[in-house]
């Protein structure tokens, strides 16, 4: 009889997967929750994989698992409280079922390392980023009677060659990690210590995952990476090179060519890429963009600030000048019709009101389609931690975030409502949250679209013509079936 395994993570719902054989003993259940970006999901379907291999059945009920994975994201205080919260949840689950095993994953723990486990005793097993391959070990010593940590940061792991699980995928759209870990030292940033040192992953494995999901009838992939900008991968300097011939040549591939090698799989095969870095973006990813139209035209340029002297100190290496310039490079290469996105922190150390009006100033000149935005949040042992006093009051912080929120509020709605009257391919991703008539799917500039059902299924291409916006969502209708 055909059984089905379930896996859960905090975005949702739940997916049917095929029985994965079991080789210790009874079956144990694993329920696993994810925080933070697009990385950790993906690395939660890295994780699944791993488990799955190891004979887990896997639950989207806490309360019925015999092993809680949560895998969690450090880069600001507020989402470590989150986890924090959880961890409480499944503590007084712990009280039910003595034998239940918490264990925590990704960039708390790795920068808590053994403080959850030792100190406080919330966790069981406690595994950074770089360590998922040993979650089999780590589960034994646990069943053993001893807690179990591992956080060993790599210089190669980039689990090229573990096939992800896809997690609450609707088989449309999938995360494809292209690399591991950041360089740079954003003064303000934990990632460079959860994720260590920055590592590409072998392009011919991006490939062949990128294949078989469009063979398995997927329509979209994502390139993830903290700085897809910096991808390089030299076949001889690789510690574990797989490519065929092809691609063994002494050339270097960089993002640009990866970019195109995944583009050329299918023009069917929608592709987009998160997150570039102004100083890195080159004019070449631009005339690749341009020159395939399966490569969505949307570009995530985070800023952070609109000030030079703070960029300085954020240690972001370019200046407002320099991302000018760069905007200036995807409005002149690309055109009008090429979205841009950003992230920005209000209140950084020292900022003053003329400094965040800087930021503000500078929104108004690129007229971002929509960001991420955020008040600063001191990390232990970043940079700024140690060198900048965290003087701008929270207050002041969180009114110049408002500020910030409510001009990008103007500027995404007013981009939405030049898009009234114009006819956008949609790729179909789902059911609309708000009712089963309506689907819903992004446009190549990455806005969410919602519209009457008809006679479409998801993963469809359909063209729909704009009636009505608001600053989050296009509505319309299809123009033909
Ligand atoms: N690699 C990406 C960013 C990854 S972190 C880049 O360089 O753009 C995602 C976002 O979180 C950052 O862009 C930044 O805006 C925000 N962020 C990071 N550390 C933060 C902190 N200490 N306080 C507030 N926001 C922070
Ligand atoms: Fe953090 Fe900067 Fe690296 Fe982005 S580029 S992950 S902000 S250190
Ligand atoms: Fe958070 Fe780690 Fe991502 S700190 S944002 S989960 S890289």
């Amino acid at each position: 009889m055909e059984q089905k395994i379930f896996i859960s993570t905090d975005r949702g719902g739940t997916k049917s997967l095929p029985k994965q054989p079991s080789t210790h003993g009874p079956m144990r259940k694993l329920y696993i929750e994810s925080y933070g970006c697009q990385m950790n999901f993906s690395d939660s379907e890295i994780v699944a994989s791993i488990m799955a291999g190891q004979g887990f059945i896997f639950t989207d009920h806490y309360h019925e698992a015999d092993l809680i994975l949560i895998n969690t994201c450090a880069i600001r205080d507020k989402a470590e409280q989150t986890i924090r919260n959880r961890l409480l949840v499944f503590n007084q689950q712990k009280l039910k079922q003595p034998d239940l095993i918490v264990g925590i994953l990704g960039c708390m723990a790795e920068r808590l390392k053994t403080q959850l486990l030792e100190e406080e005793k919330v966790v069981d097993l406690v595994a950074g980023p770089d360590a998922y391959r040993d979650l089999p070990r780590l589960i034994s010593q646990v069943d053993q009677g001893y807690k179990a940590v591992n956080t060993f940061l790599s210089k190669e792991e980039t689990y090229a060659d573990i096939a992800p699980i896809r997690l609450h995928s609707s088989g449309v759209t999938a995360f494809i990690s292209i690399m591991r870990g950041c360089n740079n030292m954003c003064s303000f940033c934990i990632v460079p210590f959860t994720r260590g040192r920055e590592r590409s992953r072998d392009p011919y494995s991006i490939v062949q995952e990128a294949k078989q999901l469009f063979e398995a009838g997927y329509k979209e992939v994502t390139l993830l990476g903290q700085n897809v900008d910096s991808y390089r991968w030299h076949p001889s300097e690789a510690a574990t090179a797989t490519s065929p011939d092809h691609l063994s040549s002494k050339n270097v591939i960089h993002f640009a060519q990866l970019l195109a090698m995944v583009a050329e799989i299918d023009p069917t095969l929608r592709v987009r890429f998160s997150t570039s870095h102004p100083k890195d973006m080159t004019d070449e990813v631009l005339y690749t963009m341009k020159a395939y139209d399966n490569i969505c035209k949307h570009i995530h340029l985070p800023v952070q600030s609109g000030n030079s002297r703070i960029l300085k100190l954020m240690n972001r290496t370019y200046d407002r000048a320099w991302y000018v310039e760069r905007i200036h490079a995807i409005r002149n290469i690309l055109g009008p019709s090429c979205a841009i996105s950003s992230d920005m922190i209000a209140g950084f150390c020292s900022e003053t009101e003329a400094e965040h009006a800087d930021t503000l100033s500078l929104m108004d000149y690129v007229q971002y389609d929509f960001s991420f935005m955020f008040y600063y949040s001191e990390r232990p042992g970043t940079l700024a931690a140690r060198k900048y006093p965290d003087d701008v009051p929270e207050a002041v912080k969180k009114r110049r975030l408002s500020e910030i929120i409510a001009k990008q509020r103007e500027h995404a709605l007013m981009h939405n409502q030049k898009s009234i009257n114009q006819v956008y391919q949609v790729l179909i991703e789902k059911y609309s949250k708000k009712s089963e008539a309506f689907f819903q799917g992004r446009t190549s500039q990455n806005k969410i679209v919602v519209f009457p059902k008809e006679g479409h299924k998801i993963g469809d291409y359909v063209d729909v013509h704009i009636t009505s916006c608001n600053a989050a969502t296009l509505f319309g209708n299809t123009l033909s079936i």
